[in-house]
């Protein structure tokens, strides 16, 4: 069951979600080449801990940080360590909130200095699939023509979707239904409606969608080691538009 969200609710979530966007727009202006992944969790968490948030991630499924940092080939789920950033890499972040009970989830992938062609187009791409998906969700679509719209443009500039992640509703759980496919045919599953908050989160590598997990038990990195970027956005369906509740720039 889709849970459907009240006008109160709502404004719940746009406060937990704004916070998540004003951090990762702060951990973008921040990062830089010699940084480590580590400060950019521990900002991240001093930083939702002082309006009065909490990490939604920390403790989810034993996952024992704030913030998830995935670096070049990983595809989420990068664990924060004392590695230093440098020049040319990429860096996904993904940060949850949990304000009075409900939660906010965003992500952006962040360019460290110049960084390579390809890895400017992936970022461009990926970003331009989840602006597809914002627009694709809205009142009287289905669910798959969100998967649809990012899977055609993805692959139109010959990249691939990553099929073992999923976006997902999001409420008073990090996880409710429905689960969001990235990539699918469209006009098919449920009908969106208004006071539906979903998180749309396109994950796209360079080379072959296949994921393999490291030793450590969470870094998701491409089986074939090729570049990897992930944008997410939360959102809510009124009957007039979509909102996007964690607008970051
Ligand atoms: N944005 C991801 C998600 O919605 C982040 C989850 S990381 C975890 O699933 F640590 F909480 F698992
Ligand atoms: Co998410």
């Amino acid at each position: 069951m889709i849970i459907l969200k009240s006008p109160w609710e709502i404004e719940r979530l746009r406060v937990s979600n704004r916070l998540v966007a004003e951090v990762l727009h702060e951990l973008a202006r921040i990062i830089e080449p010699g940084i480590t992944t580590l400060e950019l969790d521990r900002f991240a968490e001093a930083f939702l801990l002082k309006r009065g948030a909490r990490p939604a991630f920390k403790g989810y499924n034993g996952y024992p940080h704030a913030l998830c940092t995935s670096v070049n080939e990983a595809v989420v789920h990068g664990l924060p360590s004392k590695r230093r950033l440098k020049e040319g890499d990429i860096i996904s972040l993904d940060l949850g909130s949990v304000v009075d009970g409900y939660y906010g989830d965003a992500a952006v992938t962040i360019p460290v200095g110049q960084v390579s062609e390809d890895a400017r187009r992936l970022l461009q791409v990926t970003k331009e699939a989840l602006d597809r998906a914002v627009a694709a969700a809205r009142d009287g679509n289905r669910l798959s023509d969100i998967s649809h719209a990012v899977q055609s443009h993805v692959e139109a500039y010959g990249f691939s979707v990553v099929r073992v992640f999923v976006g997902h509703g999001i409420g008073r759980a990090l996880h409710e239904e429905p689960q969001i496919p990235n990539f699918g045919p469209p006009g098919m599953g449920p009908l969106l409606r208004p006071g539906m908050v979903l998180a749309l989160e396109p994950m796209v590598n360079v080379g072959s969608p296949e994921v393999v997990v490291l030793e450590d038990n969470w870094t998701a990195v491409s089986k074939d080691r090729s570049l990897s970027a992930h944008f997410e956005h939360t959102v809510v369906i009124t009957e007039h538009t979509t909102e996007v509740l964690t607008q970051w720039d």
